[in-house]
């Protein structure tokens, strides 16, 4: 490829040489790469328009540009016509097209009398140069270059109306040889150069003579996408590892939920609003589940006075069809309290990660569909104490060292705290999870006699900061390139894992 370059001397482009040289554009390109690093050639990319004929032009091309025929028509009638006729002879459209560059260019004027508006020619063009470009594009597609000079303005002034003509551009390279080149000795270029060496090379004694050709490790490669966990899968994969770690097991339960799980065994009254339809997604059908019908009467009862738990309760009827209504679970602590109530021994420790609903408006920190992080602890000796250290332990573990916790409030906890972390780059608080140790009215209906620590808390806002996010939809807007482009291991590298 450089002989053919240095003995032509001047600029070729890749399709020139590749049918000098009978090898494919591909591998000169490879080719054209290689000789640039090394300073032979230069690449120059230049554009190149073709134009040809669009549909609109296709019906020109035989029918007459319609400025031409409006002359036409003028010429035809003795050199005026009303306006209206003249509109109705060559169609609405194509007398507005028509008239505009009639004018334009001189050839007509409108005048208006007393009978009416009148369209007068002026002078009547000998020769229109549009119509010779439609004429030479009717043969086919034409590069710029191959248009007479005297028709370009012209052909490019056709482009600019609208399916008339089409003006592609297509891209060429150029390499033009440089004075190293030139200079270059010829035998140099005479010298065999292989990159591989083969069994016959060897067998001849070939390969004594031969110049082996260096890799260059920099040339640029087709990318690879090798598969790998969607940046939201892989932070719940690390956070299931932590509680893994630190002795939890992991416990999933239904998506659809009966509103008994999801708020009454949680203390939640049944006026609360949470329990509205503009926060919570209620089933159209089927409407409602069954109740497990053992602890009907306790929870109705805790609602309703406390039951044996001390409290006095919420002090209203408690419904059991409005507990029995099916819902979209709207936190994952109804998974935690159906564990629990089938549960009712210490030691229990388990946790989950998954998948919540709320009938929320869509925006950068907010979706209808997110996940929660939830676990609970019961055992005989646990204490509020335990808990914080716990959730100060679990959020160190993903690299938030600066945990604090404030008070807060939940109908099923008491005491009830919220954790916060704060964001060293940011300079804000990230509010974490929300915890506290269940409350008897929520323990004691299930039968629980021991203490337990509960806590929960979104997924999606703790992701947004540790991926450095600002906008919590990226997660589900299944952008290809920036799942390709998130580094895999950007996260543990972040959190401090490896
Ligand atoms: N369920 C609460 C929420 O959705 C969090 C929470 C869970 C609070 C358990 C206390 C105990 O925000």
């Amino acid at each position: 490829m450089a002989k053919a370059l240095k003995k032509q001397g001047r600029p070729l482009s890749f399709d020139e040489i590749a049918k000098i040289i009978g090898k494919d554009v591909g591998a000169v390109a490879k080719a054209a790469l290689w000789l640039k690093n090394k300073g032979l050639i230069e690449v120059e990319e230049k554009e190149k328009k073709i134009f040809k004929l669009g549909e609109e032009g296709k019906i020109y091309s035989e029918k007459g540009l319609p400025e031409r025929r409006l002359i036409d028509e003028l010429e035809k009638a003795g050199g005026m016509l009303k306006l209206e006729d003249l509109r109705n002879k060559l169609g609405a459209k194509e007398f507005n097209i028509a008239i505009s560059w009639a004018r334009r260019k001189g050839w007509v004027t409108i005048e208006k009398s007393p009978e009416g508006v009148f369209v007068k020619l002026l002078n009547k063009p000998q020769e229109i140069p549009e119509e010779k470009v439609l004429n030479l594009l009717k043969e086919g597609e034409k590069k710029l270059e191959e248009i007479p000079e005297e028709l370009r303005d012209a052909c490019l002034s056709l482009a600019t109306r609208p399916n008339v003509v089409e003006a592609e551009v297509e891209k060429i390279h150029l390499m033009k040889p440089t004075e190293k080149l030139l200079k270059l000795d010829d035998s140099i270029l005479e010298e065999r150069e292989v990159t591989r060496l083969t069994q016959s090379l060897i067998a001849s004694g070939e390969w004594r003579k031969v110049k082996f050709s260096k890799f260059d490790i920099y040339a640029p490669t087709p990318p690879v996408f090798a598969s790998k966990r969607h940046p939201l899968r892989e932070l719940i994969k690390i956070i299931k590892e932590i509680f893994v770690e630190m002795g939890f097991e992991e416990i999933r339960g239904p998506l659809v939920e009966l509103a008994f799980w999801n708020f009454d065994a949680l203390f939640q009254p049944q006026d609360h609003p949470a329990r509205e339809m503009h926060d919570t997604f209620y089933l159209a059908e089927p409407e409602r589940g069954d109740l497990p019908s053992h602890l009907v009467k306790p929870v109705k009862e805790v609602h309703e006075n406390g039951g044996d738990t001390g409290s006095i309760g919420w002090r209203y009827k408690w419904s059991e069809e409005e507990a029995r209504k099916l819902i979209l679970r709207t936190h994952t602590t109804a998974t935690t309290i159906r564990y629990l109530a089938d549960h009712r021994e210490p030691p229990v420790k388990v946790f989950s990660v998954d998948r919540i609903y709320r009938n929320e408006r869509i925006d950068w920190k907010h979706l209808a569909e997110f996940h929660q992080i939830e676990g609970i602890v019961m055992g005989e000796n646990v204490s509020f104490r335990d808990l914080l250290g716990l959730i100060k332990e679990f959020y160190a573990k993903l690299g938030l060292k600066n945990v604090r916790f404030r008070p807060s409030y939940f109908p099923y906890t008491e005491p009830s705290a919220e954790a916060v972390a704060y964001l060293e780059d940011k300079k804000t608080w990230l509010e974490l999870i929300g915890m506290g140790i269940f409350r008897p009215e929520v323990t004691r209906p299930l039968g629980v006699k021991h203490r337990v620590l509960a806590w929960g808390g979104g997924l999606e806002r703790l992701a947004l900061a540790l991926y450095d996010l600002d906008d919590i939809r990226v997660f589900y807007g299944n952008d290809l390139n920036w799942i390709r482009r998130m580094p895999s291991t950007l996260l543990k590298r972040r959190i401090g894992l490896i």
